[in-house]
């Protein structure tokens, strides 16, 4: 476990009105039942100490799944490597105890614990999106009679993009080519998903959180299926690491790609990861770079590739050690507390949060909950859904609860097992039943904020 010595590190004033002074008391539902449960739970919360690890903002941040808070450590690694750079120049890049040389590989091999897979099968490299790109040409070469591509349309856009991209680029063509899984009310039946899984399906990708209604899928089937069906399967976690645990080479996922900025806290842009199952390793990367040569050999500046074993292989040119440090901060945290725990408090977390929100949608019923109830189908967020959801954000924010809207009716609540306490939810349900109570949304404009 971590040490928790480290002091608090206080708060950041955003200039927003704080939940402290809001009253919540005024004809309102009666929350103090749940408050006590929830003082209960942070009293005896095994990851409380986490918490003044962070940065955090005035109020309560629920939207660490579209970026996580600062940790110290984060903020430490970052400055590291400027005093590094500060007093060492180009030595940096071979300096002990952390030189930038090799600290890809060594964020490589703690992501990989978290995801269930092996060191050499993830990169920590690029973006989600250059990644995606990087391995749908590396992997998918269409065949006759397996051209169709099986996505839904609840995939993050950028993935989208990315794969109407490749089908163009392979001499396909996307209105045709692409097939879509049903959806229904922002879910997918996995029946469905299964069932369409058919024998001219040659790729299929799916994220293993939905980002807008926070559907968790199962890999383990659906890999199963693909492999069956001879079906290359690439898999998103970008809603999904640092929130739960992964399996990802046992389930024999043929790739995936993620970005680090969400539950796990590395930062704005932080570099993000691929992962590839090591039954590819053979396959030489589509759009090689220097980085992914073997590193005993890099220097060589030899004209052949000479390219490193397994995902490594996909680094491509010198990687951007700004945004690589706050990862080699953070992942500590997590790996010394372990996936599996962060995964059980973030459950006790959502489930707290859904109870109450069922209290409220028996008051209003047009606010109905868009995330699955059960465990197992759901990942770290709780979708709202409401008519009114882009004001009822913005009136959030104002009185000092950060949520984020996802058009057109949804607002997302992130609660971080690292830095969310259970208290800080009911506060959170109590804002939100004044809020509709006194329908105090209507003093906003409907519409998203340029940035949401
Ligand atoms: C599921 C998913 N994929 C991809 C991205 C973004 O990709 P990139 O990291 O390349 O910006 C996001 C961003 O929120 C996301 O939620």
């Amino acid at each position: 476990m971590v040490s928790s010595s480290h002091p608090r590190v206080g708060v950041l004033e955003w200039g927003v009105k704080g939940v402290a002074g809001f009253r919540t008391d005024v004809n309102g539902k009666d929350w103090q039942a749940l408050r006590e449960r929830a003082l209960t739970l942070d009293a005896s919360d095994p990851l409380r100490s986490m918490r003044d690890r962070f940065y955090l903002p005035q109020g309560i941040y629920l939207d660490g799944n579209s970026l996580g808070l600062l940790s110290v450590d984060a903020e430490q690694a970052v400055l590291g490597v400027l005093e590094t750079w500060k007093h060492s120049g180009i030595d940096g890049w071979s300096s002990e105890p952390d030189p930038w040389f090799s600290m890809a590989e060594s964020c490589a091999k703690g992501v990989a614990t978290l995801i269930g897979a092996k060191p050499s099968e993830v990169a920590v490299t690029g973006s989600t999106t250059s990644n995606l790109h990087h391995l749908l040409a590396t992997l998918h070469k269409p065949r006759a009679g397996k051209r169709r591509v099986l996505i839904d349309a609840l995939n993050f856009p950028t993935d989208v993009y990315a794969i109407k991209a490749h089908v163009a680029n392979q001499g396909g063509d996307p209105e045709r080519d692409l097939v879509w899984v049903d959806s229904r009310d922002g879910h997918l039946s996995i029946d469905d998903l299964l069932t369409q899984m058919r024998d001219d399906v040659g790729l299929a990708f799916f994220s293993s959180v939905l980002y807008q209604s926070g559907q968790r899928l199962p890999i383990a089937p659906i890999a199963a299926r693909a492999r069956s069906q001879g079906i290359l399967l690439g898999v998103d976690l970008s809603h999904s690491i640092g929130a739960m645990p992964h399996a990802l080479h046992d389930d024999q996922v043929d790739f995936a790609v993620w970005c680090h900025y969400k539950y796990l806290s590395a930062g704005p842009g932080a570099v993000a990861g691929l992962f590839i199952h090591e039954r590819h390793h053979a396959v030489p990367p589509a759009f090689p770079g220097w980085w992914g040569s073997d590193k005993t050999r890099q220097f060589d500046m030899a004209p052949s590739f000479a390219r490193a074993k397994g995902a490594g292989a996909f680094q491509q040119g010198t990687p951007h050690m700004l945004s690589l440090a706050g990862l080699a901060g953070v992942l500590p945290l997590f790996l010394d507390i372990g996936i599996d725990r962060i995964r059980e408090k973030s459950l006790a977390l959502t489930d707290l949060l859904m109870e109450g929100l069922e209290q409220l949608g028996a008051l209003y019923p047009e606010l109905q909950i868009g995330t699955p109830r059960a465990a197992e189908a759901r990942g770290g967020h709780v979708a709202l859904l409401h008519p009114h959801a882009d004001r009822i954000a913005k009136a959030l924010k104002e009185h000092g609860v950060t949520p984020d809207f996802r058009p057109p009716n949804i607002v997302r609540l992130a609660p971080v097992a690292l830095y969310t306490q259970f208290a800080d939810l009911v506060t959170t349900l109590e804002v939100l039943d004044r809020i509709l109570r006194e329908r105090l949304y209507e003093a906003h404009d409907a519409g998203r904020n340029v940035i949401a």
